[in-house]
């Protein structure tokens, strides 16, 4: 029988936050899709990460990772293709996790930006969470035990995936070479503006959702930032700078020069291009959306895609773990 040529490993997590957005979609997912024919391809909610920076209880935690879940399927990630499944299903990843705290020092955490960044932000007087400090173990954990090649990552998580590869060579150095060193795979894809012009972000709730509604991406787009030095129709505008722009060349490139033309020498107002540009988003994401109502209605089975893709993970995961309990004796 002929071998096939083993496919490189790609892994990446996306935290519950609810559902997804533009920024979002094509800032990881539309990679994600394009990565499945060439790799083989690991996709999870990372939900146990979703409990890092809230000591509360999450109620819908389990509604967020279905909704995030059929983002992800409408958008063409293919349970066939790929394994798709819930970080929390697959418990292996905490029993790394402890294993690997154990060879971690203290400093390497304390220096990590986004655990800097949560401790600049807690009230005064309190302390951080333990859970908070192992964020980027658990993460390693979730990275190695699938012995992944290629992790697409935005540019905020590469202190994480670097501390990643730090665990991988210190716990190689010291128990032997079990696990593989994974590299960043960094998204070439610009940042999506949001609504007000800020960085698309669920917490700048300047966000347009891949479930909002017709009426809904409407409305957001009508509120959208433009020039403000375009009041009039008849004001010459400054395209480059207007999000508005931005989502023409992304939702109807052929259209943009004609667009970015006559913003500049003021023949077009912004009511007129706001209306149009949102009829080209909804017309280039109507399959997308209609992918997602149908997912909508189904969503026992989307319970089971994850059910299954998690015992896949699992298989694997218990491989890697096993090499692991045996290189420390255990
Ligand atoms: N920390 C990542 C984020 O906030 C989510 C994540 C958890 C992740 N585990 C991962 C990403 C492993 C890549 C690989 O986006
Ligand atoms: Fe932006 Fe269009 Fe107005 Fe120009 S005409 S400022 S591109 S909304």
């Amino acid at each position: 029988m002929k071998k096939e040529t083993k496919k490189a490993r790609v892994l990446s997590g996306t935290r519950p936050t609810g559902r997804l957005h533009l920024g979002n979609l094509e800032g990881a997912l539309r990679n994600y899709v394009r990565l499945q024919d060439d790799y083989d391809c690991f996709y999870f909610i990372a939900d146990w990460h979703a409990l890092t920076d809230r000591n509360e209880v999450v109620p819908d935690l389990q509604e967020d990772i279905l909704e995030v879940t059929i983002d992800y399927l409408a958008a063409g990630i293919d349970p066939e293709r790929c394994t798709l499944f819930v970080q929390s299903q697959v418990p292996e990843h905490a029993v790394l996790h402890l294993l690997l705290s154990m060879i971690v020092p203290l400093a390497w955490l304390e220096r990590v930006p986004t655990f800097k960044e949560k401790v600049d932000n807690l009230s005064a007087g309190s302390s951080p969470g333990y859970g908070l400090l192992g964020y980027p173990v658990l993460q390693a954990a979730d990275i190695l035990i699938y012995q992944a090649n290629f992790v697409p990552v935005g540019q905020d998580q590469l202190p994480h995936l670097e501390l990643t590869r730090e665990i991988a060579r210190r716990f190689n150095a010291l128990f032997g070479e079990v696990f593989t060193e994974p590299q960043a795979l960094l998204t070439s894809a610009p940042a999506v503006p949001g609504i007000d012009k800020r960085k698309m972000s669920k917490s700048y709730n300047n966000d347009i959702c891949l479930a909002d509604d017709d009426e809904t991406v409407r409305s957001k787009v009508m509120r959208m930032f433009t020039d403000p030095a375009k009041i009039y129709r008849g004001d010459k505008g400054h395209p480059d700078i207007c999000p508005v722009y931005f989502f023409h060349t992304l939702y109807s490139a052929e259209n943009a020069p004609v667009v970015h033309a006559t913003c500049s020498d003021g023949t077009r107002g912004c009511v007129d291009c706001k209306k149009e540009m949102a009829d080209h988003l909804l017309s280039s994401l109507a399959s997308m959306r209609s992918q997602r109502r149908l997912w909508e209605s189904r969503k026992g089975e989307v319970k089971e895609i994850l059910r299954q893709g998690s015992q896949k993970a699992s298989a694997v995961a218990r491989t890697t773990l096993a090499a692991v309990q045996q290189a420390m004796h255990l």
